[in-house]
């Protein structure tokens, strides 16, 4: 058993539980029982990781909220004390490194580059054409035999159509990259596959800049290529950048609208609800809970100390690593009442499932309008849609650093 290598602690290794990320049988949409328990005995204190290392496990919302906003920590992957995700995660922040895990300025220098893209008045102006992936996606799967599996027949393609046509990726190659992604979110990925699978992804979207600096189209790649023409960023920069928002931009909705969907037809009232309104306010509300509820990005947010800072009767050392539990802070009862409730009527704006703070999700406007559309759709347009096996059968992602199903076959 490895010591612990984070400075300023004197807790002997042995006596730090391991985090517990596995989600107990039969209550697949909540977070493991023992962190509801640290919440409510311990709610900062050490865990163990993967790799033996013991950052602090911060599991209140107020803390976690107020430590997300906090300069006083960083995102900075090559620290040391970085808690990683996984070996996979570790493989890959090392080969492509980007701003998601850097610190200002340099986080925002390269952020503002690709800001206008997701703005909420660009986002909303692609709301009409993520309508008609949705129409045209649904038309096909009623125009052919149930049961089919949703994520392959509409979850997966709904963001992946559209991160295609906002990055200016051919859709044709979608098999490549979300088996490749998919490799990069797996908790039990080797270092050797992690590897492989980044520099294929950063071959494949630097050959994609290249085309762009030559031929320009209106997509934001072409951007990118247009911040290298420009000398602000390297080609391995760019290819990361892109690489990045690739993945970021159909793993983690995806995830959304098949475990939402899943979650909805196991709570029928609250699908009456969701099916029965008309409201674009109720729908995008219907969203926020679904995001509260799930915090499919279940891993902790992931930083390091950069000074000493006083938080709920501890003291985290400057260079120690933190981990900042945001799905049981959004069941945190002091900030949502009643928390383990899918509750589609109540208001939960100010949940943390896109983070908070410098780093809080450059996607999410498109991910809302994605997810507002599938959710105000889907189940009007088949008012009998329903599991085709049962809930044992469903594969879930026990082993992804975003959690979800594998396959949900459905039928109507
Ligand atoms: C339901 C869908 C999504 C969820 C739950 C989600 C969740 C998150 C979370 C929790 C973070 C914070 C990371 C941190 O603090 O370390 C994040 C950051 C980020 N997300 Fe998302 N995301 C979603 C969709 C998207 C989409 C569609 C994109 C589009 C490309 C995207 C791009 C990004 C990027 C680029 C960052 C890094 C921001 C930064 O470091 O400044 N995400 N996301």
């Amino acid at each position: 058993m490895s010591t612990i290598s984070a400075p300023g602690t004197d807790v002997p290794p042995a006596e730090v539980p391991d985090y517990p990320m596995t989600r107990a049988a039969g209550c697949p949409f909540d977070p493991p029982p023992a962190l509801h328990t640290l919440q409510a005995e311990a709610p900062i204190s050490r865990v163990r990781l993967w790799d033996g290392t013991t950052p602090w496990l911060v599991t209140r919302y107020e803390d976690v909220r107020a430590l997300l906003a906090d300069p006083r920590i960083g995102s900075d992957s090559t620290h040391p004390h970085y808690p990683h995700q996984s070996p996979a995660a570790k493989e890959r922040r090392r080969q492509s490194r980007t701003f998601i895990t850097m610190d200002d300025p340099e986080h925002a220098r390269l952020r503002r580059m690709v800001t206008a893209a997701f703005s909420i008045k660009h986002v909303e102006a692609l709301r009409p054409a993520i309508q008609k992936i949705v129409d045209d996606l649904i038309d096909a799967m009623l125009a052919g035999p149930g049961p089919v599996d949703l994520v392959q027949a509409f979850a997966l393609p709904v963001p992946s159509l559209v991160i295609c046509a906002l990055l200016g990726v051919p859709y044709a190659d979608h098999d490549f990259f979300q088996t490749n992604s998919r490799i990069l979110v797996r908790s039990t990925t080797t270092p050797e596959q992690a590897r492989a699978a980044t520099q294929l992804l950063l071959d494949y979207l630097d050959r994609l800049i290249g085309d762009k600096l030559t031929h320009p189209t209106d997509d934001l790649l072409s951007t990118l290529a247009e911040w290298v023409r420009a000398g602000e960023l390297s080609r391995r920069e760019a290819a990361s950048m892109g690489m990045l928002l690739l993945i970021a931009g159909h793993e983690t909705t995806a995830n959304m609208i098949a475990l939402g969907t899943l979650a909805l037809l196991q709570h029928p009232d609250q699908l009456a609800r969701v099916s029965a309104s008309d409201d674009p306010k109720s729908i995008a509300s219907a969203v926020e809970e679904l995001l509260r509820y799930l915090t499919i990005v279940h891993s902790g947010r992931r930083r390091v100390a950069r000074e000493d800072i006083g938080i709920g009767g501890v003291t985290i050392r400057a260079g120690e690593g933190v981990v900042l539990a945001n799905d049981i802070g959004n069941r945190d009862p002091a900030a949502f009442p009643d928390p383990d409730r899918l509750d589609v009527d109540r208001n939960p704006r100010h949940h943390v499932a896109f983070g908070f703070g410098v780093h809080q999700c450059l996607g999410q406007p498109l991910a809302r309008v994605e997810l507002q559309v599938v959710y105000s759709t889907l189940y009007r347009r088949i008012p009998t849609l329903r599991l085709a096996v049962g809930l044992d059968q469903i594969p879930f992602k026990h082993d992804g650093t975003v959690y979800g199903v594998y396959e949900l076959p459905v039928t109507w």
